[in-house]
């Protein structure tokens, strides 16, 4: 492709994602679609010869784009959010215009230096231990799952690397854990067996003297205790893991303490929620993800370590070919991770960052917040809802309660989230708790104002007289 036609069609594309943005709040919510609509219209073979980028846009808006879910929509509520951002989408071009390598200092030094100084710009903003060093990591599964890798090493002293594990290894996590959590578990090689649901308290978060026990019980079992992951904001009802308490048993017994913060960490930005990471001095390490609700796009999760020695000595592997002359002097990221090609995800995360300043971050998450907060008081004041979770942050766990038995609520509320979303104005997702059936709504796009908020939750309302009528 010539300069000029790049350049023709670079304008177009970014028009088209401005006039976008200002109408996502005009698309229904999700596509209506059947699995195999959008496969039978493609042909089965890639094109023999090159096409032309007028057809392959005018398929895009009449063949893709039409099964699209639109996340950065007003009314997505659903799931934990996936913002993005102008400056982030922008930063975004740039690194795939330089096509960058970022696997080690020699491949691109910039982009190196500039994850170290962002990382640490996350770091203080979050309120995090000042001897904890941060890394990019593509989700916080991949997060976990380093995080379990590295305890796995330094619990069976760097051995399990050379000689595979020898001995069971015990991972904890309380019921209401993400399920990468076990995914993770899975990966490095602990076996589903080997990990503890710890129960949760009637808050959904765990409850330390059960993690004590569970623990003596497997120590008298001669089974070694290796990591315990605890979750600020689960991902059913944003539950908050009491960190340090927890942070005391994993001192005394000696084990790895890992804390997924996945969507609730950028909260920590407001000084008012820095409650949440009371204890995070005893964590070894810590994820969450710019990408769900810092404005920066998928995929970008912080990765924090207090020891990036056991890290690095989990990861590193020395091949000749990827031998440089300055890497006793520098950070190679390729060993803070599992893959060895790394983008340049420190770029959007900076743009974001000097764009709107920690002030605009705040802003928005309060903003966020308070919406949440409304829609929690208009359940409390609704003699029909029934809130079914604390909202310590942006999302609102309810169901539709009229006093029927708990198996024809969960009827009647399956009936109500597919109501609602069969209306494309807004877009819900479900959840268990404690077994019953739960409507979570999550505010955290960056598009959502309170005009949006307030008109969902009229349309939750009618929408529930017309089903209980
Ligand atoms: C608490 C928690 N941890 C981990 C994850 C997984 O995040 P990712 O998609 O970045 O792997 C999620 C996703 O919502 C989550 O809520």
């Amino acid at each position: 492709m010539d300069k000029k036609t790049f350049k023709k069609y670079g304008y177009q594309f970014v028009d088209w994602v401005a006039e976008y943005l200002d109408r996502v709040g005009e698309y229904p919510v999700c596509p209506d679609m059947k699995p195999g609509d959008i496969k039978q219209i493609l042909p089965a073979n890639a094109p023999a010869q090159g096409e032309s980028l007028d057809d392959i846009f005018k398929d895009f808006k009449t063949k893709i784009f039409p099964g699209m879910t639109h996340w950065q929509h007003p009314c997505w509520f659903a799931y934990f959010p996936a913002n993005n951002s102008p400056p982030s989408i922008l930063a975004e071009l740039l690194t795939a215009g330089m096509g960058a390598q970022c696997m080690i200092w020699e491949t691109s030094p910039a982009a190196e230096e500039l994850e170290v100084v962002v990382m640490d710009w996350l770091r203080k903003m979050l309120g995090l231990p000042e001897g904890m060093k941060g890394v990019i990591q593509d989700t916080a599964s991949t997060s976990s799952l380093v995080a379990l890798l590295s305890a796995r090493e330094k619990a069976t002293e760097f051995n399990s690397n050379i000689k595979g594990i020898q001995e069971p290894l015990v991972v904890y996590c309380s019921d209401e854990a993400h399920s990468s959590v076990e995914k993770g578990a899975k990966i490095a090689g602990f076996g589903t067996d080997f990990i503890r649901k710890i129960p949760t308290d009637p808050d959904y978060a765990m409850i330390p003297e059960k993690l004590e026990q569970r623990i003596n019980e497997d120590l008298k079992k001669e089974l070694k205790p290796c990591c315990v992951i605890a979750t600020v904001g689960t991902t059913s009802s944003s539950a908050m893991d009491p960190l340090d308490q927890i942070g005391d048993i994993c001192r005394n017994y000696g084990v790895w303490f890992h804390v997924d913060a996945a969507y609730a960490g950028t909260a920590a930005v407001l000084p008012e929620k820095r409650w949440m990471l009371k204890g995070i001095e005893s964590a070894d390490s810590f994820v969450f993800n710019p990408h769900k609700w810092m404005l920066t796009n998928f995929d970008c999760s912080a990765y924090f370590v207090k020891d990036p020695g056991s890290l690095i000595r989990t990861f590193e592997i020395h091949p000749e070919y990827l031998k440089t002359g300055v890497d006793r002097e520098v950070k190679n990221f390729r060993d803070w991770g599992i893959a060895l090609g790394r983008r340049f995800r420190a770029l959007k995360l900076w743009f974001v960052l000097r764009y709107y300043g920690v002030e605009g971050i705040q802003g928005m998450v309060r903003k966020h917040i308070s919406l949440a907060q409304f829609v929690k008081s208009e359940i409390d004041a609704d003699p029909h809802f029934e809130l079914m979770a604390p909202v310590p942050l942006s999302l609102v766990c309810f169901r539709l309660n009229d006093g029927r038995s708990d198996k024809e609520l969960d009827q009647l509320n399956r009936k109500l989230l597919e109501y609602l979303n069969q209306t494309g104005q807004l877009h819900l997702t479900h959840t268990t708790l404690k077994g019953k059936y739960v409507i979570r709504l999550c505010v955290g796009t960056w598009t959502t104002d309170e005009k949006d908020v307030k008109k969902s939750w009229q349309l939750i309302q009618k929408k529930a007289q017309e089903i209980l009528t």
